[in-house]
């Protein structure tokens, strides 16, 4: 027996909706394999445990994750605390504390999920973007000085070092490689700020070198928002900084039809640590109780956990069953449907029993 312990943190709002469904979905795909189990442990921190224990997670927190194979996280943020405590409070120190330095965004168009693009169908948009995890923008250096006076100051200071610049290139290159088309974009701002990104620009071209078979191209971000818009087949695999990265991977989410549907890998690539894998879409409180959240991006990041794990007849069956339902017009109020969280779950759990391939 294949069994894997994994770590569910569903934390906020409909966070707990869409991980309790990919929960058992993740048990159907175990007993339709048949030698396959996924042990699961549900961790119940986030915004309520914030307000009862005063932090988001127990001071040993990381402690109690490492000896898991995977995270599943569903999503934080609560109305009533600042987003900051929330972010900083679990996740970050997740991703951080366990290197998970690559965070791998794939976008395409689901069938049955409609691009606003006009003319772009399933298969036109086909990205991966590689968000650099645990630097950048995100480094949480900074602070204020003089708070509340005139001359108050505030600063947020990007860092890039060679080695975390070089380890998301090299990373990106081989996705990139992996893929039919072997095609990668490297997105800056070297324009303007001549440090950090064109160091970015140089080790870009110095990694290429190992990578002879890759096409590789750069753009400057403000333009690449442009080209994703314009020209969505001329795009592949994409790398870009932590901030960058996380504006145009909701960009990809929203011209892919839905960023209720958008997935993410937290991916120690060395593999010391246990990697995160969550939807893209937060904590929802608007919609939150209601059933009607759509659980197919925390199915699409369980299939990326899958694949992690290195279960890739899981993982396909899963991301089949999925497109199979969608396909069938079995969607959530987010992408034009009428069906329910429980609905989806149940015909993404019946297509997995009827797949005998
Ligand atoms: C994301 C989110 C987060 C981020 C927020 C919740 C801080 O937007 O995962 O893209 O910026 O990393
Ligand atoms: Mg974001």
């Amino acid at each position: 027996m294949r069994t894997y312990k994994i770590a569910a943190i569903p934390a906020d709002g409909i966070g707990r909706e869409v991980i309790e469904a990919g929960n058992e979905v993740l048990g159907v795909l175990a007993q339709r394999d048949g030698d396959l189990r996924f042990d699961i442990t549900s961790f119940d921190w986030g915004s309520d445990h914030y307000k009862t224990h005063g932090e988001m997670m127990p001071e040993n927190g990381l402690e109690q994750l490492k000896p898991f194979d995977a995270i599943y996280f569903g999503a934080v943020g609560a109305p009533d605390v600042p987003d900051h405590i929330t972010l900083w409070g679990l996740r970050l120190p997740i991703c951080q504390g366990f290197d998970q330095y690559a965070n791998v965004r794939p976008t395409k168009i689901i069938p049955g999920v409609t691009s606003p693009l006009r003319g772009v169908e399933v298969g036109d948009l086909d990205w991966v973007i590689v968000r650099e995890n645990s630097e950048g923008e995100y480094s949480g250096h900074g602070g204020r000085a003089h708070k509340g006076m005139p001359e108050e100051v505030g600063t947020e200071v990007s860092i890039f070092t060679r080695v975390g610049v070089t380890r998301i290139m090299r990373y990106a290159f081989q996705l990139a490689q992996s893929r039919p088309r072997k095609l990668l974009t490297v997105v800056t701002k070297s324009n303007a700020q001549r440090f950090g990104m064109v160091m970015w620009d140089e080790i870009a071209a110095e990694v290429a070198q190992d990578f002879p078979d890759v096409t590789w191209d750069k753009m400057l971000v403000d333009a690449m928002t442009v080209r994703m818009v314009k020209n969505p087949r001329s795009l592949d695999t994409i790398v870009a900084t932590n901030l960058h990265a996380d504006i145009l991977s909701d960009l990809a989410g929203a011209l892919a039809g839905s960023l209720g549907v958008a997935p993410t890998a937290n991916i120690d690539p060395e593999r010391r640590f246990p990697s995160m894998f969550e939807p893209i879409h937060g904590s929802a409180f608007d919609i939150t109780g209601q059933g009607i959240a759509n659980p197919v991006a925390a199915f699409w990041t369980a299939s990326q956990m899958l694949e992690h794990l290195v279960e890739q007849d899981a993982s396909t069956r899963l991301m089949r069953a999925v497109e199979k339902v969608c396909a069938d017009g079995i969607l959530t109020p987010d992408v034009g449907g009428t069906a329910t969280t429980r609905e989806v779950t149940d015909a993404v759990c019946k297509a997995i029993r009827g797949d005998n391939s």
